[in-house]
């Protein structure tokens, strides 16, 4: 596992850039296994403007997400398909159909699980899986429990996420109950990992997670059975802990 701590978030998501730029211009048909949240923003940010100056192309690249909230359309504002058309999708030359969620709308989980999972084969599993990390040490919506998930897999969303994810939406109430998530072992099957992480809240979690046991309390430890084929990019302040813990683990930039 490589570790790189990198000065600003500004820093951390050309960083990543790099990396997932130099998958695409190696392999321009590659799949990519995509992310939401607050993180991957200025990653993405940094992808747009490469694309719009001729650097990269999406015109050949497949995208599978990790998850998505049960209950929500497409088109729902507050919905992980709208976050990444807005952010991403929308702002690059990728053919729409090159383009996959789970669906949130599906009521019917396990048909909606299997599919996702059969759709991920049908690509060639995934050449390249971003992540970030929740507070609670998730990956995906991948939440605490005591077994790692193993395909796609609906999953109840822990108080802890609710509360963390509410400032996208009006209220807690708000937040649905449930999510369709990537499972464990689809995520560690990808050719490349990705891992990002910013702000000091995810400092305590992020070292537990790369350098405490292997359990599905902390589901992102599982990452440790895989851990040649992960780069970790963070910040200062998400790299803290594990600087203070296990310098000799980590290049500083
Ligand atoms: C969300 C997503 C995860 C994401 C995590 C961290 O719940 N399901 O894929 O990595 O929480 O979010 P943020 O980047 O906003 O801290």
């Amino acid at each position: 596992m490589t570790i790189h701590i990198c000065k600003t978030y500004q820093d951390m998501s050309r960083r990543a850039a790099d990396f997932m730029a130099a998958q695409i211009t190696l392999k321009p048909d590659s799949v990519l296994g995509l992310a939401t949240g607050s993180t991957p923003l200025g990653l993405y940010a940094e992808l747009v403007k490469r694309c719009a100056g001729k650097q990269i192309s999406f015109r050949s690249i497949r995208t599978v997400n990790l998850d998505e909230y049960c209950g929500l359309t497409p088109d729902d504002e507050q919905s992980y398909s709208y976050f990444m058309h807005r952010n991403l999708f929308d702002r690059v030359d990728i053919p729409k159909e090159n383009v996959h969620l789970p669906d949130g709308s599906n009521p019917d989980a396990a048909a909606e699980t299997a599919r996702y999972d059969r759709l991920i084969e049908s690509l060639g599993g995934i050449d390249l899986q971003l992540l970030g990390i929740g507070h609670d040490g998730h990956i995906g919506f991948n939440e605490p429990s005591d077994a790692f998930s193993v395909g796609t897999v609906k999953i109840r969303l822990t108080d802890s996420t609710v509360e963390a994810n509410s400032r996208f939406f009006s209220s807690p109430e708000a937040v649905p109950e449930y999510a369709y998530s990537m499972g464990c072992r689809t995520i560690l099957n990808a050719g490349r990992i990705l891992l990002l992480a910013n702000g000091s809240g995810k400092a305590g979690i992020l070292e537990k997670a790369l350098f405490g046991a292997v359990t599905p309390e902390v589901p992102a430890s599982v990452l440790q059975l895989v851990s040649d084929k992960v780069t970790v990019v963070v910040d200062r302040e998400a790299g803290e802990e594990i600087l203070r813990k296990h310098p000799g683990a980590v290049t500083v930039e």
